[in-house]
């Protein structure tokens, strides 16, 4: 049989359907097919296949833990936010999720409530107040509450070798009727780093590497699905742009002015049992 573009595809497909795994070969020959499928209707050319490879090599080159460029192509691709969905609380009356991005660490200084998670570089402040309840509205009592945020100065603080450990970063519990309250400044748009492979695949596409102003947070209880979201400030000017697809409409919240110079932001989360 005289080999087409389609049934090289296919043998290929067939090929890796040999994989023993079943979601490891769902997987594969998923995949195999799409990539086929993407060449076949673009009638990808030689310089342009070996344009991807040299992308993809310098996308890898500047990857490490520090710097992780792969999971910024993921991100602008919204491959990121996608799973993100996908795997999400399917319980309508839950808490949107929003991606965790690459500034999390998971042991953030544990804080009183009404403390400032603000060491350094002051900007405007917030007071963020809100209540973790579950499904039905019940307060949880003892959740935690895991907070970090892009300090004034525009950097977070494993990006800035001068910032104080932990700065902009803490971790709170709920008191007995589910409430958590604590001071930090109203968060801004920042753009994502530009400086490599991904930002000239910004520059191609015409995109702002913009982000919209967020606050992250990770949200856990006993008995629930922790929860990883992000408050969006209603005021930001990239909520409908934000270059890794990360706005959610429930997300969005209003920052209300306190008539004492700085902001009251309320943000209840609704957690999704376990299980
Ligand atoms: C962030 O939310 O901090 C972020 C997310 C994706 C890429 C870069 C930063
Ligand atoms: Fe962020």
């Amino acid at each position: 049989m005289a080999t087409t573009p389609e049934n090289l595809r296919d043998q290929v497909v067939t090929a890796f359907g040999a994989t023993p795994d079943p979601r490891m070969r769902e997987l594969l020959t998923t995949l195999a097919k799409h990539l086929h499928d993407f060449a076949i209707e673009t009638n990808l050319t030689v310089e342009e296949w070996l344009g991807g490879i040299e992308f993809l090599t310098a996308v890898g080159k500047m990857s490490d833990e520090k710097r992780q460029e792969c999971v910024l192509l993921s991100d602008v691709f919204g491959l990121s936010a996608l799973v993100d969905f996908l795997n999400g609380p399917q319980d309508q009356d839950a808490t949107e999720n929003a991606l965790l991005g690459p500034f999390y660490v998971s042991d953030a200084p544990l804080m009183e409530n009404g403390d400032s998670i603000v060491q350094q570089h002051e900007g405007e402040p917030v007071r963020l107040e809100g209540r973790v309840t579950g499904k039905g509205g019940e307060p949880l009592p003892g959740a935690q509450i895991e907070i970090w945020q892009i300090a004034a100065n525009g950097q977070y603080d494993g990006q800035d070798p001068d910032m104080v450990e932990n700065n902009m970063r803490g971790r709170f519990r709920t008191d007995d009727e589910g409430r958590y309250w604590l001071v930090t400044n109203r968060p801004f748009g920042y753009s994502v780093p530009t400086d490599g492979p991904v930002g000239r695949l910004l520059d191609v596409l015409g995109r702002d590497p913009m982000r919209a102003a967020h606050i992250h947070l990770r949200v856990s209880a006993d008995g629930y699905q922790p929860l990883v979201t992000q408050m969006y400030d209603a005021d930001c000017d990239y909520l409908e742009t934000d270059v890794v697809f990360g706005v959610r409409e429930s997300l969005i919240t209003p920052l209300e002015d306190d008539g004492d110079g700085g902001f009251i932001a309320r943000f209840n989360v609704r957690l999704a049992p376990a299980g």
